[in-house]
């Protein structure tokens, strides 16, 4: 096989359709289920961002409400769910927490089934189940949250929608109209975006015709790395790292001399920026408003043009979305998981796409080891 037939990282390669999103780095856009992100965003509830992955569609006012009815039904977090949290050591990764707990939910959920064929679940199943973790991770996330703090728990409020009662979870305060409302916008951007690493993990798990709730847990993992999901945390470091914006040039300086790759700049599809910045920067501009923390915006922007003009690779959604998330009050090692709670829509539309149509995905690999040799060759060192 030539060199150039290799697609290392899977650059380039389109390994299946999809009728969830579609990403157009030519025209800067991103679509759900043919919306632009920007839109929904704008105008819509994560609750029915989530029903339209879903489903297709946006939801009526009659559908969101029964939705909605569900979401809140399924919102407390378990004796057994908080009992495994619980065992684990105070600073363990937040991710790790996360994927642990989901993991837990999986081996109850499934328990009984016994027999590996069946595992996988029906559709309808599935769908009850991705709209169940839904549900289930904002107590999940903010538990983790304030167990590090020390806090006790926070019941759900029926009377908050998702994202109100996300923030209360956490926090235990009403939270203000405008941070509900850059939350809310933060979920829908993270929601979905086609094969990204932690998408095409759970679709690779789900193809085996494993359950979900294994797809799950994989992409998990594969959002925890920081050139994934992992650089919301990480840009917060950098921040931290870096100051104030009058310390920018030197870092800067410091940083590339050292090859460091610098977390929330850069993306494998958009060469040339990423569709959803310019919504979350409106909403971090609103909050920096609203907490009157100017000094972040100007370490923001500084960095931001500074980085541009040297090297012409420009941030990506987890540039805006750390500092926003850290103005908001969450510790920097939540943000990874609060992308958990809000990818959880688009991975589990995947698994049941894949589910749907489904083909063993297995890609082959060109070897570049030994030449064949035999044991009867073999002389062990004396
Ligand atoms: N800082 C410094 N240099 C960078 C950065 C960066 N953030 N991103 C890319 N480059 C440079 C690389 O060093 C490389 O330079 P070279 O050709 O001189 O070796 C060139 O740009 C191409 O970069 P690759 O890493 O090969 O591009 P790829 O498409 O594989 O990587 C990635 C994309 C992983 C996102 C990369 O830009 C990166 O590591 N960014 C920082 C981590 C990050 O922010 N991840 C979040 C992704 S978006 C999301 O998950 C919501």
């Amino acid at each position: 096989m030539a060199d150039n037939d290799i697609k290392k990282g899977l650059a380039g390669v389109v390994a299946d359709v999809t009728a969830i999103s579609k990403v157009n780095p030519e025209t800067n856009s991103l679509l759900y289920r043919g919306y632009p992100v920007q839109e929904l965003a704008a105008t819509q509830s994560f609750e029915a961002v989530a029903y339209l992955l879903w489903h297709g569609e946006l939801p009526s006012a009659a559908q969101l409400a029964e939705f909605r009815a569900i979401e809140r039904a399924h919102r407390a977090l378990t004796a057994e769910v908080k009992t495994a949290i619980d065992a684990l050591p105070l600073d363990s990764h937040p991710m790790d927490e996360v994927r642990t707990a989901v993991s837990v939910i999986g081996a109850i959920e499934t328990a009984g089934v016994g027999n590996v064929l069946d595992a996988v679940g029906t559709p309808e199943q599935n769908l009850q189940r991705s709209l169940q973790l839904f549900a289930a991770l904002p107590a999940i996330v903010s538990y983790g949250q304030r167990r590090r703090r020390g806090l006790e728990a926070v019941e759900s409020r029926d009377d908050l929608d998702y994202a109100a009662n996300f923030l209360w979870l956490t926090f235990g305060e009403e939270p203000d109209a405008v941070v509900v409302d850059a939350f809310n916008r933060s979920m829908i951007l993270y929601a979905e975006h086609s094969f990204n690493a932690s998408t095409f993990t759970a679709r690779v798990i789900t193809s085996t015709l494993s359950d979900m709730y294994s797809a799950v847990v994989g992409a998990i993992g594969a959002l925890k790395g920081p050139l994934h999901g992992g650089a919301n945390e990480a840009v917060m470091h950098v921040f931290d790292e870096i100051g104030s914006a009058s310390e920018v040039s030197g870092w800067l300086d410091t940083a590339l001399a050292e090859k460091r790759k610098i977390m929330g700049f850069g993306h494998r599809v958009y060469k040339r920026g990423d569709s959803r910045v310019p919504t979350m920067k409106a909403a971090l501009d609103t909050l920096v408003a609203h907490y009157d923390r100017p000094d972040v915006a100007e370490l923001y922007d500084t960095l931001e043009s500074e980085f541009v003009s040297r090297k012409g690779i420009y941030p990506n959604l987890d540039y805006p979305s750390g500092p926003a998330y850290n103005l908001i009050g969450y510790d920097t090692l939540t943000f990874t998981p609060l992308f958990i709670a809000a990818r959880i829509t688009g991975w589990t539309a995947h698994i049941l796409e894949q589910q749907a149509s489904n083909a063993l995905i297995r890609p082959l690999s060109a070897y570049n080891g030994p030449d064949e040799r035999h044991i009867e060759e073999y002389e062990p060192d004396t």
